[in-house]
């Protein structure tokens, strides 16, 4: 995608509104705008119905029962609220919580704040260099102390696919809960609640052509009852999440979801031919590089790759204004600390520091990647 100067390929930090999930909105904006929760109207009665139906295209799309899928602010609440709707549920049942070791910061700091506040241990599963759970270093985790295991489905830095159906059922079977972030897995994997056998799963509109300031929680049925819910005030959404609902929002949510659901093969093939003419094109120009995280299965819309001998951050100041790409997660940009996620995986910090993240999308094509391999080899080069 360009604009103005710029080549965006940075799709795993956030993708761009599809238009007709824009123009699904606007009526929801502009005209059914009214509170979704006043009922004793037909306008509130509307864009009630709207929520609803949006809810129920969400469900439908990840196997979950319309009743089963609580909106958030997107996947950052998504997952405090499962980590913390757990730990304070059970509290005083099980002591242990198991989190990757590659979890996105809002696990992995929720999991920290409330473990700490709430007395349980929490543990971080190791992972290969791939990225995936070391398989070994998990069943000896899994004990019966154990009451929540969180996994991501796809790594947002390096695009690694968990195998999260098999670390589920492994998980069940010493009786403990398991959360899936499932906010990268879109443009990857199929996501299917039932087939993985989670209990939880987040998810975020603006990794799927959604917009900014939404997401939803599954939270399976059977544990409605024990989950204390984050956000309280007017019992919105069954007790489970307090607050107006913003009616457009959750209307383009499921116009995303409907999207992708319909498009989603052919969305994944052309992530495929992008990054294979990625590398292609790097090999064509004899830049040095080596892959991060797992060859297959993986995100291919996520290429995270080091680029040896060169300094990844000044390559991409170099590279202003034309290409946005990223040195780390978005949320941890403006640090310049090298990436935990790549640490993990066994990258010395110097690999790290050469390692850049160029994510693509619909809007990628082959022109945008020569224009953007032609700028980066002259730098490197000369
Ligand atoms: C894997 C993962 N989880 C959670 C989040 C947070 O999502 P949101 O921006 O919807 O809060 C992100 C966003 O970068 C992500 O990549």
């Amino acid at each position: 995608m360009r604009i103005g100067d710029s080549i965006y390929m940075d799709y795993q930090a956030s993708t761009p509104v599809d238009p007709r999930v824009a123009s699904a909105m606007i009526p929801y904006a502009t005209e059914i705008f009214a509170n979704p929760h006043a009922s004793q109207y037909s306008l509130g009665q509307q864009a009630h119905n709207a929520c609803i139906s949006a809810q129920s295209v969400i469900a439908e799309a990840i196997g979950a029962m319309a009743n089963e899928i609580v909106f958030t602010s997107g996947a950052t609440e998504a997952n405090n609220q499962a980590v913390a709707g757990v730990l304070f549920g059970y509290k005083g049942k099980r002591n242990k919580v198991l989190i990757s070791a590659i979890e996105h910061k809002c696990v992995k700091e929720a999991a920290a704040f409330y473990g700490k506040h709430l007395g349980y241990h929490i543990e971080e599963i190791p992972v290969l260099s791939t990225g995936e759970i070391d398989p070994i270093a998990y069943s000896r985790m899994l004990t019966e102390e154990v009451l929540l295991v969180s996994v991501m489905a796809v790594n947002n830095e390096i695009g690694t696919v968990q195998q999260v159906a098999i670390l589920a059922e492994q998980a069940h079977n010493v009786g403990a809960l398991v959360h899936c972030d499932a906010a990268q897995a879109a443009d990857a994997v199929d996501i299917d609640v039932m087939d993985w056998g989670v209990d939880l799963l987040s998810l975020s509109a603006h990794k799927m052509y959604g917009p900014k300031g939404i997401g939803a929680l599954f939270i399976d049925a059977s544990l409605h009852q024990d989950l204390p819910a984050l956000i309280r005030g007017g019992g919105q959404q069954e007790g489970l999440r307090s607050g107006t609902l913003p009616t457009p929002l959750c209307v383009g949510f499921s116009k995303a979801v409907s999207l992708w659901v319909a498009e989603k093969e052919y969305r994944r093939e052309h992530l495929r031919q992008m990054s294979a003419f990625f590398l292609q094109s790097l090999d064509d120009k004899n830049i040095s590089y080596r892959l991060n995280g797992a060859k297959s299965p993986r995100h291919f819309g996520n290429l995270n790759i080091e680029l040896i001998n060169i300094d990844a951050e000044s390559l991409l100041m170099r590279l202003q204004p034309y290409v946005c790409a990223s040195t780390g997660s978005a949320c941890n940009s403006g640090f310049l600390a090298s990436s935990y996620v790549l640490k993990m995986t066994g990258l010395s910090a110097s690999q790290a520091s050469s390692s850049i993240r160029f994510s693509f999308g619909q809007g990628t094509d082959a022109s945008q990647i020569e224009e953007v391999i032609h700028r980066i080899n002259q730098i490197v080069k000369f």
